[in-house]
């Protein structure tokens, strides 16, 4: 049985996570830390209260005192840690707080780790810190390069980038010069259910909704490597469980697509369900697929991302062969999943885009 402290876990994968642990070790005690910004909400934890081992705790990963105190009052063995500022654009409008948190506050916590499960007589019999990182720390592909690897070296390209290679780089060395039990993994984009509309797929299914423009960045051609959401928390249980400590793993969806295609599959998914089901033009009036137009009429391409990296391919081998690690959602089937789930939950998406609506929540449901 473990004790975990899941940071960054009202965030979208953190949520994701904290659901798919719960249903597979009941019998675990999780506490979820997490600062609630703009990205991190209650309602991406609607139900859990009622689950026995669950504890909700609005704070800051840099408050050593409050990291410090959980740590040794709740006994807590494993540290998943998926607190971070997460969106390239934010990075570039505003770098700050990426340093402070993805930085500086992992740093923190490794400070508070190393102080609580190294130096202390009554620290657990084991300890592990998993450290959930991204494979935008190796850079930019061309279009015959083969997919990161391990080995790949780090080439971080924006901010967000950089500051996770730099949080990548601090675990490395909490494990090397102090012992740390740690473990890494560097996943590929996400998508599913609880992602904050900015990131590009729930964005264009929300704008396709709501008759917003659907804005592509330069020509479209960038690349990404898909992954449902469940098969990352997946990826990171397999690490949990069985990774080789001081090891990182790349966790990846073996699904390469370009941007425009991506956006141009959700505008005819759209269409063909507004064709089926006709209580979805009453319920999305501004849709152009209520009154019968094509939703791909909302593309529209704007200025690119400044530094915008090209393409990004996992090479999930080492986890494949040492973990088994296989996803298990299609593309095609996750797509299918999220937008069926945005639709269904109008209330969230409207709600965690509006600050008022969750002031009240987080009074609610905390
Ligand atoms: P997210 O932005 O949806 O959630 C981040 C969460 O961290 C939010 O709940 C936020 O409130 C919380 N948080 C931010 N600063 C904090 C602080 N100082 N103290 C405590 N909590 C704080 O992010 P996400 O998409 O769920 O990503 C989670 C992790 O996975 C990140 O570390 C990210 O780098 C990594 N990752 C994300 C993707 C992706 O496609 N989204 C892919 C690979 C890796
Ligand atoms: P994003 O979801 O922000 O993830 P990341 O930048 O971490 O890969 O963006 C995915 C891709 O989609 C990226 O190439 C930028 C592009 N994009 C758009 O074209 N339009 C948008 O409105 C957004 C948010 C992203």
């Amino acid at each position: 049985m473990r004790r975990l402290l899941i940071t960054g876990g009202a965030g979208f994968i953190g949520a994701n996570f904290v659901r798919y642990w719960a249903d597979k070790y009941p019998d675990d005690r999780f506490v979820v830390l997490d600062a609630l910004t703009y990205a991190g909400n209650m309602a991406n934890l609607v139900g859990m209260s009622d689950r026995s081992g669950y504890r909700f705790v609005h704070g800051d990963i840099s408050d050593q005192d409050l990291v410090a105190s959980l740590l040794k009052e709740e006994k807590l063995d494993t540290i998943v840690h998926f607190a971070a500022e997460s969106h390239v654009d934010r990075s570039i409008h505003e770098p700050d707080a990426f340093i402070r948190t993805n930085v500086n506050g992992t740093h923190s916590l490794l400070r508070v780790a190393r102080e609580v499960w190294l130096e202390r007589d009554d620290a657990p019999d084991t300890h592990l810190f998993h450290h959930v990182s991204t494979d935008e720390v190796y850079g930019s592909l061309g279009p015959d390069d083969p997919a990161f690897t391990e080995e790949t070296p780090y080439a971080p390209n924006s901010p967000y980038a950089a500051s996770k290679a730099a949080s990548d780089h601090l675990v490395r060395s909490y494990h090397h010069t102090f012992g740390l039990r740690v473990t890494t993994s560097n996943c590929s984009n996400n998508y599913g259910p609880y992602q904050f509309p900015e990131k590009l797929i729930p964005l264009m299914i929300v704008n396709a909704l709501t008759g917003k423009p659907l804005p592509v960045y330069g020509d479209g051609s960038n690349i990404r490597d898909w992954l449902y959401v469940e098969d990352h928390c997946r990826g990171i249980e397999l690490v949990i469980n069985s990774g080789r400590v001081g090891e990182t793993y790349n966790i990846g969806g073996n699904d390469e697509r370009a941007n425009i295609d991506i956006v141009k599959e959700i505008c005819a998914r759209i269409d063909v369900l507004f064709s089926q089901r006709p209580g979805l033009a009453a319920a999305f009036p501004e849709a152009p697929a209520a009154a019968g137009r094509p939703t791909a009429s909302l593309i529209t391409f704007v200025k690119d991302r400044l530094g915008h990296d090209w393409r990004y391919a996992i090479d999930a081998t080492k986890s494949r062969s040492e973990l088994h690690y296989e996803p298990l959602e299609s593309f095609d089937s996750g797509l299918g999943r999220t937008i069926d789930w945005m639709l269904s939950n109008e209330t969230w998406w409207r709600s965690v885009m509006d600050g008022s609506y969750r002031d009240w929540l987080e009074k609610n449901y905390s």
